[in-house]
C-alpha cells in the first residue's frame, strides 16, 4: 500500500490502476464500520483508496480536533489487509495551504439537528469531501449511514454541483449491545459506556412508532425519550423526512434520529424504516455487509 501525501503523489501512485475506483473517506481511528465499507468497496470495485485526514474545518471552537483519537500505523495496517492500494493522507497545510479561501454553502439541511449543533460542520464537510473527490476522482465513494445527515449533504453536494461520483451509503454497524461504532466511543468511561446502548433503545422505539404509523408523534417520542436516563441527556430526538431532516408524521419512509450526551462526549444515531417499496431511506448499497 502506497502513503501519498500530496495530490501529486497520490496521482502517480494510481498510475494505471484499474477502474472503477472505490474511494472510502476518513479521518482516521478506524473501526469496524470503517473497514466493513472498505469491504464494500472492494467487493465493487477493481481498486479501492481511502484517505486519512481529521479535517479542522468541519470542528468547531472548544470542539475535539486536537485531542480526536489518531492511530496513523495501526490505520494503515488495517486498510493495507483490507485491500486498499492506496491511502491519502496529507497535512493540514496541504489540504489547505496560506490563501485558501473557498467553502461551501449547503442551505437548509446544515441548519438542523448537526448542522444547528454544530455551526459551520457541514460546510466543512463539503468542502473537504469536494477537495478530496478532486484529487482522487473516485467512481463510487462510500460513506456510512450512522451519520446520516451527512450523508444526505453529501447526495446533495454530488448532485447540486454534478460531481461525477455514485455515493453509496452502507448500513451503520453496531457492538453486540446496540452501540453505533463510533472512532469516539474510546472517549466513554465505563459508567458512561455501559449507559450508551440506550439511544438505540430509544431509536428502535421509535422507529416501531414510524413503522405501525402511529397517530401520537408526541407520545412516542415521549417514549423513546423515556429511555435516555442518566448518565444520558438527550441532544435530540425525532422523526424526519429522509431528503430534508423536517420533522414528519409517523410514517415510513422516515428516519429515527437521536442524539445524546454522556459527559462531554456526544453520540449520535438513527433507523431508517423503510417504506411501501421496501428500500431503506439512505442505504442505497445492493450488497449487504456482515462483520
Ligand atoms: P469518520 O467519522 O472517520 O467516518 C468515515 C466514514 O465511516 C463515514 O462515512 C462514516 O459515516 C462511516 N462510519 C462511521 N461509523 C460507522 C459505523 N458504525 N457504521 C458504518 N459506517 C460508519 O465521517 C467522517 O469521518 C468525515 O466527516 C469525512 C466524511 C471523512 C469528511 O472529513
Amino acid at each position: 500500500m502506497i502513503v501519498a501525501r500530496t495530490p501529486a503523489e497520490f496521482r502517480a501512485a494510481m498510475g494505471t490502476l484499474p477502474r472503477p475506483t472505490g474511494f472510502v473517506p476518513t479521518m482516521g481511528a478506524l473501526h469496524a464500520g470503517h473497514l466493513t465499507l472498505v469491504a464494500q468497496a472492494r467487493a465493487e470495485n477493481a481498486t479501492v483508496v481511502a484517505s486519512i485526514f481529521v479535517n479542522p474545518l468541519q470542528f468547531g471552537p472548544g470542539e475535539d480536533f486536537e485531542r480526536y483519537p489518531r492511530a496513523f500505523a495501526g490505520d494503515c495496517a488495517a486498510l493495507e489487509a483490507a485491500g486498499v492500494v492506496v491511502v491519502f493522507a496529507p497535512s493540514v497545510e496541504v489540504v489547505y495551504p496560506a490563501g485558501f479561501a473557498t467553502s461551501i454553502e449547503l442551505g437548509a439541511i446544515a441548519t438542523r439537528y448537526e448542522g444547528a449543533l454544530r455551526p459551520g460542520h457541514f460546510s466543512g464537510v463539503a468542502t473537504v469531501v469536494c477537495k478530496l473527490f478532486g484529487v482522487v476522482q473516485p467512481d463510487r465513494a462510500y460513506f456510512g449511514a450512522k451519520d446520516a445527515q451527512q450523508c444526505v449533504v453529501i447526495n446533495q453536494l454530488v448532485r447540486d454541483l454534478d460531481l461525477p461520483v455514485e455515493i453509496v451509503i452502507a448500513p451503520t454497524i453496531r457492538e453486540d449491545d446496540g452501540l453505533a461504532l463510533s472512532s469516539r466511543n474510546v472517549y466513554l468511561n465505563p459508567e458512561e459506556r455501559a449507559a450508551a446502548p440506550a439511544l438505540h433503545r430509544a431509536l428502535e422505539v421509535l422507529a416501531g412508532a414510524i413503522a405501525r404509523g402511529e397517530h401520537d408523534r408526541d407520545a412516542a417520542i415521549a417514549r423513546a425519550r423515556a429511555l435516555l436516563v442518566e448518565p444520558l441527556r438527550e441532544a435530540y430526538l425525532n422523526a424526519v423526512d429522509p431528503q430534508t431532516f423536517e420533522a414528519v408524521p409517523l410514517r415510513a419512509p422516515a428516519i429515527a434520529i437521536g442524539s445524546a450526551w454522556l459527559g462531554t462526549t456526544r453520540l449520535i444515531d438513527n433507523i431508517g424504516v423503510a417504506g411501501p417499496d421496501g428500500r431503506d431511506p439512505l442505504v442505497n448499497s445492493t450488497l449487504v455487509m456482515h462483520r
